[in-house]
């Protein structure tokens, strides 16, 4: 079961390698005396750490013998083995603590503090009293405060020192609902990752197991949505193995949710706390791990850690109470990156019968949470240190988390201690193999394109949410269950108005399926247009006559289009081998013209003149429209010459692969395009003049277009899908089989306004 994530039973025992100065307690107890002496200097952190463990005052700890308590540690040194539970408690055995400590495969170690009862058993629980605990040779001993939830530490190292290869971290009120505690089989996984870090760098968890109206403790206020919850999952079973390293390492740390009354913020509990009455995940939903760059947090309440990840069980000190497991789980993240390992997520598998809180203690004790978790997040993101070993990456981190005031200068002495306890007790550190931003983001870009993936893990996930949703008559708790989108924004949501028209400029069609597969999924209203159309078509292709190659049809199409469909919003129109942007065009002012201002005018009263460049080729027809008096009204003549600053005919010179029109002008617009048409006015003519005629350029959204016949880059748009531009021209779907998928992964990569 343990070799099932990477982390093997075969390792090297710590039990091995206990050094011989873990018993010096027993064989000087003069040290003993010293070490309990410098306890009465224990400097305790500032900030409150209140607990269901009281105020934190300096304790009146007589000093120990350990001499003679030696007989006592060791016969509680001889409980060894794999699997350790670790706890700490004030109170008599609870319900939950029978049921740990009667887990089979399971050794439970329970960590004292100085209002936990003298006497205490519960099956072959090891319970480490506060002597017992100060004749431990562990440097942090020293250090770690009392009537703090961060006494929990000693239990971390003497589970190590035991023999541990997994540990499970948890408390005295989570009754596990299972008969073990198990690390998730991969190949259930899905991954989770922010899709556009612009917006965020959290995914909130819940939201996959089917409740995305509540968050976790230690969420980013900022980044509370529920309407885009989880931003973005892909399914891991669809990435080639290559790819699945990268983007979803092992999973080193697995956190189970809780049923009943799971840990949320106290801002939460005290705005919507009834929303939490008898509250339950979807246990349906497979589980799922982050992938680097994304965080989300976890608690120290259903939280398993494998061998390679107990460097990260240390809790800080100088934070309080409800801020130190998360903390913790979120500097851990950021260094499991550097580890080749990630943090998963799984159903419930404990319900939590909380111990009563005051909300409003908690929210006092969760202050530097709502303040600073989107600064911490951003600052691990952004953290790197030199360190070629993992054992000086955890100081060099603490470092810096002190110098930017997010710990106190006290943990990061807990964490050399620790680190140096660790050694000591003869854990290995796994090596550090660094994470690279770049390769992770190469790696989504490599294989199956991201939106069909994230449309199969949204299938995946929102399946089992369904089968969850169908349970409700049994269950009434599943009621609450939602299904959300777990795309980080639905364009389609956003044309759902639109009307997009596709031209085809030539009777060549083999462009059509690939264009309208990739379109289809953002553009729920789709009108193709074409000339010489194939019988086999005729039901999808709107026929265009005459056959010009582009030269008036592309626009007698639009204005067919608007004439024929006048019940949208707005018309985008594209020619067949013209990339879009979706995602930055569906955040685009929809009541406005989509077009880049035309910056060439030419004045064609003289048409003695010659032409002021080889592009004016197409003037006659041109002249022809000007000549005819019923081309463009009063008002239109009159706002052309405002922009062309030409009291009399003046040609524009735009270019036209895509544009956006809205309704409000429509009428309009065909009426000008039609008499255009009448005089064959090219294309490039035609439509910016038109447009100008009906609507100010100072309205319009003067998008970025790229044409990439200008600087002979059209064999090379590829190098051209990277940037935030608004259309690209022209991109031929047809000239290789890949074309599709990159233009796909240009659209949902490039989401740049
Ligand atoms: C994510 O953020 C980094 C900088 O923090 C930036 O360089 C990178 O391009 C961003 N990636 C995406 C997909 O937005
Ligand atoms: C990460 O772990 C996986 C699975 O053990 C392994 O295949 C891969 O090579 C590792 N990657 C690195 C960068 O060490
Ligand atoms: C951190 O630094 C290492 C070594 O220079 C580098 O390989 C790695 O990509 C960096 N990681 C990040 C997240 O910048
Ligand atoms: C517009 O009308 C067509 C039928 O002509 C219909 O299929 C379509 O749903 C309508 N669109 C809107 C936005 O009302
Ligand atoms: C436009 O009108 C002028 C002056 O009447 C005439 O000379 C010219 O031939 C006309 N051009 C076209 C293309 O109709």
């Amino acid at each position: 079961m343990s070799a099932q994530l990477g982390f093997s039973d075969v390792r090297y025992s710590a039990l091995n390698r206990i050094p011989r100065n873990t018993r010096l307690c027993g064989i000087l107890a003069a040290l003993c005396f010293f070490l309990t002496l410098s306890l009465i200097h224990i400097q305790f952190p500032l900030q409150r750490s209140s607990t269901n463990q009281d105020e934190k005052v300096l304790p009146h700890v007589a000093a120990v013998d350990c001499g003679r308590r030696s007989k006592e540690l060791d016969a509680k040194r001889k409980i060894t083995g794999k699997s350790w539970i670790v706890v700490t408690t004030i109170n008599q055995p609870t319900d939950a603590m029978d049921l740990l400590c009667n887990l089979d495969g399971w050794n439970v170690v329970v960590v004292a503090d100085t209002k936990s009862p003298k006497e205490w058993t519960c099956g072959s629980c090891v319970y480490l009293s506060v002597e017992d605990q100060q004749c431990l040779s562990y440097d942090i001993v020293e250090v770690i405060p009392y009537k703090a939830y961060t006494r929990k530490n000693i239990g971390y190292l003497w589970a190590i020192q035991h023999g541990a290869t997994k540990v499970f971290d948890t408390d005295d009120d989570n009754l596990p609902t299972g008969s073990d505690i198990i690390f998730e089989s991969p190949t259930e996984g899905v991954v989770g990752y922010r899709h556009d870090n612009t917006t965020g760098k959290s995914v909130n968890i819940y939201s996959h197991f089917g409740r995305p109206d509540i968050w976790p403790r230690g969420f980013p206020l900022e980044e509370i949505d529920i309407r885009r919850p989880v931003s973005y999952m892909t399914e891991y079973t669809s990435i080639p193995e290559e790819a699945k390293d990268v983007l979803a390492p092992p999973m080193m740390i697995q956190q189970g949710l809780a049923d009943l009354d799971p840990d949320v913020d106290a801002i939460f509990r005290l705005t919507q706390g009834q929303e939490l009455k008898h509250a339950k995940f979807c246990k349906k939903s497979p589980s799922i791990r982050l992938s680097p760059g994304t965080f989300c947090p976890f608690n120290s309440q259903n939280t398993l850690f494998s061998y390679d990840a107990f460097w990260g069980l240390v809790l800080p000190i100088s934070v309080s109470f409800r801020v130190c497991d998360i903390w913790r789980g979120y500097w851990v993240q950021r260094l499991l990156w550097d580890v080749n390992g990630s943090l998963g997520f799984t159903k419930p598998t404990v319900d939590q019968i909380r111990n009563a809180h005051n909300y409003l203690d908690d929210y006092m004790d969760e202050l530097q949470i709502y303040e600073q978790s989107s600064k911490f997040i951003d600052f691990l993101s952004s953290w790197n240190s030199t360190s070629t070993h993992l054992e000086t990456r955890i100081i060099d981190l603490m470092e810096g988390m002190a110098e930017n005031k997010f710990i106190g200068l006290e943990d990061v002495d807990l964490a050399k201690r620790w680190v140096k306890d660790l050694q000591n007790v003869g854990y290995i550190f796994p090596k550090v193999s660094y994470y690279d931003p770049q390769a992770f983001e190469a790696s989504l870009y490599l294989y199956e394109e991201p939106r069909v993936r994230a449309q199969k893990s949204h299938q995946l996930s929102s399946d089992a949410l369904k089968q969850c949703q169908l349970e409700a008559d049994v269950d009434p708790p599943m009621s609450r269950i939602q299904i959300t989108n777990g795309l980080e924004s639905d364009p389609s949501d956003r044309f759902k108005d639109i009307l997009l028209v596709v031209n085809f400029n030539h009777p060549d069609y083999k462009a059509l399926e690939p264009f309208l597969s990739i379109y289809k999924p953002y553009f729920p209203n789709i009108k193709v247009y074409g000339p010489q159309v194939p019988t086999d078509l005729r039901d999808q292709v709107i026929e265009v006559e005459p056959y010009d190659g582009g030269f008036t049809s592309s626009y007698r199409a639009l204005a067919d289009a608007m004439e024929r469909f006048p019940n949208y919003s707005g018309y985008l129109y594209t020619n067949d081998d013209t990339a879009l942007n979706v995602f930055q065009l569906a955040k685009f002012d929809q009541d406005k013209v989509w077009k880049q201002v035309p910056d060439h005018t030419y004045d064609i009263r003289d048409r003695a003149k010659p032409p002021p460049s080889d592009w004016h080729w197409l003037k006659q027809e041109s002249t022809a429209m000007w000549n005819d008096t019923t081309s463009l009204t009063e008002e239109q003549r009159k706002r052309i010459s405002a922009f062309t600053k030409v009291d009399g005919p003046a040609d524009i010179r735009s270019y036209c692969d895509a544009v956006y029109v809205p309704a409000r002008i429509s009428v309009e617009l065909t009426d000008v395009l039609k008499r255009f048409a009448k005089h064959s006015v090219f294309l490039e003519m035609a439509v910016g003049l038109a447009l100008v005629a009906v609507e100010p350029p100072e309205n319009w959204l003067s998008w970025q277009e790229m044409y990439l016949w200008i600087g002979g880059g059209r064999e090379y748009w590829r190098n051209y899908l990277t940037s935030g531009v608004s259309m690209l021209h022209p991109v031929k779907l047809t000239s290789d089989p890949k074309a599709r998928n990159y233009v796909v992964n240009w659209i949902e990569n490039v989401q740049v306004v």
